[in-house]
């Protein structure tokens, strides 16, 4: 049985921070931020929203959209990193709030549980659902997957620049008009690492950046790997001499923690698929220079990074090798537009990969690309740390829904944020009931109960 993505739908808050107006107030260039990143603007929750809320909105948008029941549903899984409970699942809450809208108990018996692996839990969401609906299981109904997450940071840390906040929600089935999923292909890798990490009791992470940034790629790399055997030993794809995996998909999608990541995990991933090709002669000839080697070849990412002689030459190599028209080509036409969401939006942790895939969409079919039969290949990455490559292919039906999509309306009139009221905002010092903007037909926090009792009982409502 074939399954996939057959609608998405996106909720984004209404505050964002410029990346303007955060340089001048951390003293920085905006230059690092908008080019050296790729961050614009970072979009910041309001005080009476959380990612239980965000979640929710992203539901009820695919569910109007597509006139569903809540008995089209058979499962609703969220995957995030900023849970604010150990033991209620986030899903419980968007349940409570969509009965709301559909009535008490119209989701009871939808099932579901809350996921997480950093960044790349939403992925294995996907992948359990897809296998669900694969499995026979689903017996017609369809599941959502919903990515939801705020990616916050502690003040004045290097991550501060890389922010974001909001939900993606995928709607799985067997019929899917978007994209169906290449069976037997998704690949993993894991490795116990502490590059990124949110202990308990701590609302911001851990975080060590260069270090992320490498594993990133090491981690995603391996993953490639793993789907490279398996697309050759299912026969999914017949490589001929002299091509990478990479000339086989149309588009490529990475994890963003920020826009320019996905540059340097591009640029990583090809550069050492065409290493082992003829083009790279070619390749080496225009960037005139050999292709640096570290000190201890067989070292750790610490010592690495620690070699300050090759990390430099590295990072010369990289740029001259992105100068090139080759790669420029690859970039161009497999990655930039999924970029354009994320620059505009900023991290959304879970929800990044997706909200990658799901610009890709609207400004390729905006530039006039015929997407049917396109293949897509994924990069998923989650800090601590583990990484996904999987793909699928671009259904017939796309256009009906990609036609209508449309991100600047979909994230709505948006408010640029004073520094003072980011600040507010970031210390959690305003109740719900002093939030910036107030929104129609959204679901909002209203409450989050402090008594011995009931403390952390949170209390949503749908606005008028
Ligand atoms: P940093 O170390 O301050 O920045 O913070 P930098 O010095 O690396 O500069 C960034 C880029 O700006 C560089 O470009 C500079 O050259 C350029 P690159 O060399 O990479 O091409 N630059 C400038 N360009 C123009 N004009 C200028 C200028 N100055 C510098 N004046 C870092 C960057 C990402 C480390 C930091 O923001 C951070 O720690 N972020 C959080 C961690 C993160 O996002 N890691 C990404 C990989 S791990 C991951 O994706 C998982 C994650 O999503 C969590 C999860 O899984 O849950 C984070």
């Amino acid at each position: 049985m074939t399954a996939g993505i057959d609608d998405i739908a996106i909720y984004i808050p209404r505050l964002y921070i410029d990346a303007a107006d955060f340089a001048e107030a951390r003293g920085l260039d905006p230059v690092k931020l908008q080019k050296g990143l790729g961050v614009s603007q970072m979009a910041i929750v309001d005080a009476n929203q959380d990612p239980a809320c965000l979640a929710a909105n992203a539901c009820l948008r695919v569910m109007e959209k597509n006139n569903l029941d809540p008995q089209d549903i058979g499962r609703l899984y969220i995957s995030t990193e900023s849970a604010f409970d150990e033991s209620k699942a986030m899903n419980s809450y968007v349940i409570g709030m969509l009965e709301q809208v559909y009535g008490q108990g119209s989701f009871e018996h939808c099932g579901g549980v809350e996921t997480k692996f950093a960044c790349v839990s939403g992925s294995y969401a996907l992948y359990d659902n897809t296998n669900w609906i694969r499995a026979g299981e689903a017996e017609g109904k369809s599941a959502l997957v919903v990515v939801s997450d705020i990616a916050k940071y502690d003040m004045g840390s290097s991550g501060e620049m890389t922010q974001g906040a909001g939900a993606v929600v995928m709607l799985l089935n067997d019929k899917p008009r978007l994209l169906e999923f290449d069976p037997k292909v998704t690949s993993t890798s894991i490795k116990d690492e502490y590059d990124f990490y949110r202990p308990f009791g701590k609302e911001t992470p851990i975080v060590h950046g260069q270090y992320s940034n490498l594993l990133y790629m090491i981690q995603v790399r391996k993953a490639l790997e793993s789907y490279k055997k398996k697309v050759i030993s299912s026969n999914l794809i017949q490589m001929k001499e002299g091509e990478t995996i990479l000339d086989h998909m149309d588009y490529i999608n990475m994890h963003l923690p920020y826009s320019n990541m996905g540059k340097k995990a591009l640029a990583y991933l090809v550069r050492h698929e065409w290493r082992q090709l003829p083009r790279w002669k070619n390749i080496l000839e225009q960037i005139g220079m050999k292709e640096p080697v570290p000190k201890d070849p067989r070292g750790t990412i610490e010592s690495v990074l620690a070699d300050e002689e090759f990390m430099a030459k590295d990072h010369e190599f990289t740029k001259l090798f992105t100068k090139t028209q080759e790669y420029q080509d690859v970039f161009e036409s497999k990655l930039s537009s999924s970029l354009i969401a994320s620059t505009m939006i900023g991290n959304l942790y879970t929800a990044s990969l997706y909200l990658g895939f799901r610009s890709s969409l609207e400004f390729e079919y905006q530039k006039g690309v015929d997407l049917d039969g396109k293949r897509i290949g994924f990069g998923s990455y989650g800090s601590g740390s583990s990484a996904m490559v999987f793909s699928g292919v671009v259904q017939p039906e796309y256009a009906e829904i990609v036609k209508s999509m449309n991100l600047e309306s979909e994230i709505g009139q948006r408010r640029r944020l004073t520094w003072s009221e980011y600040e507010e905002l970031h210390e959690n010092k305003l109740a719900p009931e002093q939030s910036k903007v107030h929104t129609k037909k959204e679901f909002v926090l209203v409450d989050i109960k402090t008594d011995v009792e009931s403390r952390g009982e949170r209390r949503y409502a749908f606005t008028s």
